[in-house]
């Protein structure tokens, strides 16, 4: 998604603009643009492409100044193209936005009526006009953009710049925005990575919120222009962690830091000792009382909500529905009092996960986050949140965020558990017990992953893969699959393998390569059974099992094989080697494995 960056200061703007865009790559993007100001002008530039393109065209010169906005823009409304990147500009006043503005077809009707001309396809276009039209009224700057912006509908994080005067007005409201305060200098930016290197000091803008910029302290007011207090939090995450160190890929380091992030998430809220858990912000009865559970989120994340519901149904018999957020509020969902909604999200971004959160709100339930984004709005407006400690997850792609997903699921669990007398101390300690050697576990897959490399150089023609998983390796076959789709753009299905008769079956031939993972639990014999199936037709097997002589073994393509945990844990374990092969496969084939076409990291948009 479109990623926003600010400064004002008295350094020079433009390298610690393009700097800060670099470090926003990650959300994805398909053009770039900068505006720096100067005494009175503004220089601009934009363009399709990379931010190293862009770089490239300002060092010419004529970028000089202490004050300017970045941007990187994923196109929503107009093709990727020079006239549709951002910074736009009406009059004396130049913009960048970050979100949807749903009723600009109208506003630019209205201004086209009054003799305004647009440029762009952009729904942008439309905030520079507006905000200029107000200063012709004879509005100060602050107020004028204060105008504009209630005159939008939808979402936006926005910075707004004029040449007349040397002050930085920027706004959001459903889309990320925060400001960083450094030593006499100030930035803003979508998100914290961007700006780590500058400052560990910041402020998150909370809906309606209008910062204005100028030499002296940051004022910040609603949208009508009264004044309102914001904290300023420090982050502990550091410059380095959100940086490559070594590896070729983010998604490559992130996947190897897995033990690290995994360990860092039960840090100070599980002692074996005593069978005990600890969470810093959750309302115990709520939780512990809940009737009903509702697990909502997207993508990568709602894999990890179907994680949760097999181990919470199974172990503590309460029932667990999941949804993805973008079908949760729309279907009017039968929410009642008692029950609880867990809302997971790496970024605490995304638009449709936060929707779900609202419609929970709204019909009075408690909402609790998960989330790995400190300061993010799911972190800040659901009524308790845990946590998931990854450390920043650059790569697209989502790895580390997904197995620290499931681990404060597996706590949860044992809390809740505990409260509510299902499961007694003893077993709550073994669990603690096994949940502690999973970082080492992890770290011996990733010790030993030199033959999924290998293994991945005989997949690079191939069109189509099946990946089939039974009970809680089911959502993990499908997070590999969707790992394989979105960074190799192989096309990728996942099945319950038992499902596999009932239509995928006529897929395989001698040219389908068929993943399965297949531990030695209940659902071992049946899988065997599928893995037959495929044989019989010539498919194609890559095995991932924790079963130290599968059965199948000797009659499959290749056989990788993970440490052996509870049922409950598998999916931690099974899904780093499916992590791996869509990591090695895309990579030998060469795409942008951390920017994959089409992708954002952080969805900002419904
Ligand atoms: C896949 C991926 C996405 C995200 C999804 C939700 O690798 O990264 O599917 O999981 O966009 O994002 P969050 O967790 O930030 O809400």
């Amino acid at each position: 998604m479109c990623g926003i960056v600010g400064y004002l200061g008295n350094k020079q703007a433009c390298d610690i603009l393009i700097d800060a865009l670099k470090r926003l790559e990650y959300r994805g993007y398909d053009s770039a643009g900068i505006a720096v100001w100067d005494n009175g002008a503004i220089a601009t530039a934009r363009q399709e492409g990379k931010v190293d393109d862009l770089r490239k065209a300002v060092s010419a010169g004529g970028f000089k100044g202490t004050l300017g906005l970045a941007h990187t823009r994923w196109a929503t409304h107009g093709m990727p193209s020079e006239r549709n990147a951002h910074p736009h500009t009406a009059g004396d006043v130049t913009v960048v936005h970050n979100g949807i503005i749903e009723n600009y077809i109208e506003i630019k009707e209205r201004l086209r009526k009054e003799g305004h001309t647009f440029l762009s396809d952009t729904d942008t276009e439309v905030i520079p006009h507006l905000v200029m039209r107000h200063v012709e009224e004879g509005r100060d700057f602050a107020d004028a953009a204060r105008a504009a912006l209630r005159e939008l509908k939808g979402s936006y994080a926005v910075g707004i710049i004029r040449e007349k005067e040397r002050t930085l007005v920027a706004a959001k409201k459903e889309s990320p925005l925060i400001v960083g305060i450094g030593d006499e200098e100030y930035f803003i930016a979508s998100d914290v990575p961007a700006i780590l290197d500058r400052t560990k000091r910041f402020i998150f803008l909370e809906d309606n919120d209008v910062v204005i910029l100028r030499d002296g302290l940051p004022v910040i007011t609603d949208m009508e222009g009264n004044p309102v207090e914001r904290a300023v939090s420090t982050i502990t995450w550091t410059g380095a962690m959100a940086e490559k160190g070594g590896y070729k890929h983010f998604m490559l380091k992130e996947i190897f830091e897995q033990p690290r992030a995994i360990a860092d998430t039960l840090i100070g809220r599980v002692t074996e000792e005593d069978g005990q858990l600890e969470f810093e912000d959750l309302s115990l009865p709520d939780l512990a009382k809940a009737r009903k559970i509702w697990m909502v989120a997207c993508g990568t994340s709602y894999h990890a909500c179907m994680i949760g519901k097999h181990m919470i149904e199974a172990n503590l018999r309460i029932p667990v529905e999941t949804d993805i957020a973008s079908e949760f509020r729309y279907r009017n969902p039968i929410l009642e009092k008692g029950d609880v909604l867990v809302l997971i999200s790496q970024s605490g971004e995304t638009a449709d996960t936060i929707a779900a959160m609202k419609e929970g709100k709204k019909r009075g339930i408690y909402t609790l986050g998960v989330c790995n984004v400190v300061g993010s709005t799911l972190a800040r407006e659901c009524d308790g949140v845990v946590f998931t400690h990854a450390g920043p997850e650059i790569g697209v792609a989502s790895t580390k965020a997904f197995t620290t997903q499931i681990s404060v699921l597996y706590m949860l669990m044992l809390y809740i558990g505990g409260k509510l007398h299902k499961m007694d101390r003893t077993r709550i300690k073994e669990n603690i017990r096994e949940m502690r050697t999973i970082p080492h576990k992890v770290q011996a897959i990733l010790n030993g992953s030199g033959s999924i490399e290998e293994a991945a150089r005989s997949f690079l023609t191939v069109k189509d893969f099946l990946y089939l998983g039974r009970g809680i390796n089911y959502p993990a076959v499908q997070e590999g699959a969707l790992k394989l789709k979105e960074i190799s753009y192989i096309h990728a299905e996942a099945y319950a393998a038992g499902e596999m008769k009932h239509g995928p079956i006529a897929l395989i031939d001698e040219n389908l390569p068929v993943v399965v993972v297949s531990p030695n639990d209940s659902t071992y014999r049946k899988t065997c059974a599928n893995i037959e199936e495929v044989l019989a037709r010539r498919g194609k097997v890559l095995l991932f099992t924790d079963h130290e002589s599968h059965e199948m073994a000797s009659r499959v393509e290749s056989v990788f094989t993970f440490p052996s945990t509870t049922y409950e844990l598998q999916p931690v374990l099974s899904v780093i080697p499916l992590q791996l092969l869509a990591y090695h496969i895309a990579n030998l084939l060469g795409t942008d494995v951390d920017q994959p076409r089409n992708l954002a990291k952080s969805v900002t948009v419904e």
